[in-house]
């Protein structure tokens, strides 16, 4: 037996191994914010590839919260109904079906990259976009700083979007609160600029990412775990960072949440990230050393013998693979073969698995 694919249990979910797919924005939700086709083969091959966990996309848990116009949401009835197609393939597959909750605040209301991903203003589909401050992100649109009737709306969002994820027969909710999304715009000083209860002193910034995940938790069935994507760093000089990452994390715990999957960077437009390949995956084994909580490592995970490496090295719980996935998206087959680890292929797919001819 490998650690890759040593089954992990999170409450009441079993997850058939570690090889994790990362959530990866496809831009291909039509107009409503409904998910179809590509999203049940591509997100289904995932499945037919045996990764523990599939994570689908940044998910708007309201119309303005969504990155672009054609990301997806989970607001509605409609699209519960086309998330329901996609994760009931999924469980097919002995897989595990995960949602990344996320509100995109001022970096909202943008074209899909394929018609340029420019900013969009309300006069062409855009929205007028939220967030901790006023002051826009780089040339983007100028967000509206929140009121307690915002922040209280908001909160109801993602707590209708659990609602409507359990519906949607999801067995995992992730909250994005990391690449200088809504979230994280609260979090960090260099996006906060507030001076009322929700700015200011590290207890102050937190307190909004705490209220949703608190409103999450309380929506979502005690027996599904719940993740959070934080940005262990801003990679830049007074903004957030590990220290501020672990009081965090401990908070979080606190109020139950199951694993924490250590990304970075997202405030600024251009940050002094470290070009190692472990650079991320250290984030991880900090915040697993300093809090025990199970963390999740992602970024330039690449090779089946370097995740069994910082598995064994307990950097990590778990691997997230995201541009690995792209190119194979079947790589937890493979890992398993190259690590010697038995898994079980769809019948389907069976006649692939010798790997001799
Ligand atoms: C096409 C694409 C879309 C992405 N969309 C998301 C997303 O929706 N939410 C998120 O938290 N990260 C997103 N990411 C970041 C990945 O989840 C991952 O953290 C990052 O790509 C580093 O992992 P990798 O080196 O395995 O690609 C995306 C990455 C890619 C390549």
């Amino acid at each position: 037996m490998t650690l890759l694919f040593e089954p992990l249990t999170i409450r009441g979910v079993e997850f058939s191994n570690r090889a994790w797919v990362a959530p990866m924005c496809q831009y291909s939700a039509d107009s409503k914010g409904i998910v179809g086709d590509w999203h049940l083969v591509t997100l289904g091959a995932y499945a037919t590839g045996k990764a523990g966990l599939v994570m689908a996309e940044a998910t708007g848990v309201s119309p303005e919260a969504r990155i672009s116009v054609a990301c997806p949401g989970i607001w509605n009835d409609d699209q519960v109904v086309a998330w329901k197609r996609i994760t009931d393939f999924i469980h097919t597959q002995g897989v595990k079906a995960g949602i990344q909750l996320a509100h995109a605040g001022r970096k909202a209301s943008t074209s899909s990259p394929a018609n340029g991903g420019g900013v969009l203003d309300p006069s062409q589909g855009g929205w007028q976009t939220f967030s901790a401050t006023n002051r826009p992100f780089a040339e983007m649109s100028t967000p509206k700083a929140m009121d307690q009737e915002d922040i209280d709306r908001t909160i109801a969002d993602f707590a209708a979007a659990t609602v409507n994820a359990d519906k949607a027969g999801f067995d995992v909710i992730e909250l994005h609160s990391a690449h200088g999304y809504l979230m994280h715009q609260f979090l960090s000083p260099l996006s906060n600029d507030r001076t009322d209860e929700y700015g200011g002193s590290l207890e102050n910034r937190m307190r909004f990412p705490l209220m949703v995940t608190a409103a999450v938790r309380a929506a979502w069935p005690a027996e599904k775990p719940l993740f959070v994507r934080i940005s262990a760093t801003d990679w830049a000089d007074s903004g957030w960072d590990m220290e501020q990452s672990v009081v965090f994390v401990k908070e979080l715990e606190r109020i139950g949440v199951d694993l924490i999957d250590a990304s970075s960077g997202g405030t600024l437009p251009v940050a002094a990230i470290p070009n190692e390949v472990n650079y991320q995956i250290d984030l991880a084994a900090q915040i697993k050393a300093q809090t025990g909580i199970l963390t999740a490592a992602v970024g330039r995970i690449t090779q089946s013998a370097q995740a069994e490496q910082l598995l064994e090295d307990q950097k990590a719980d778990v691997c997230f693979l995201a541009r690995q996935m792209l190119r194979d998206p079947h790589w937890p087959l493979r890992a398993a073969h190259e690590l010697g680890a038995k898994i079980r292929w769809s019948d389907q797919m069976r006649a692939g698995a010798s790997w001799s001819n």
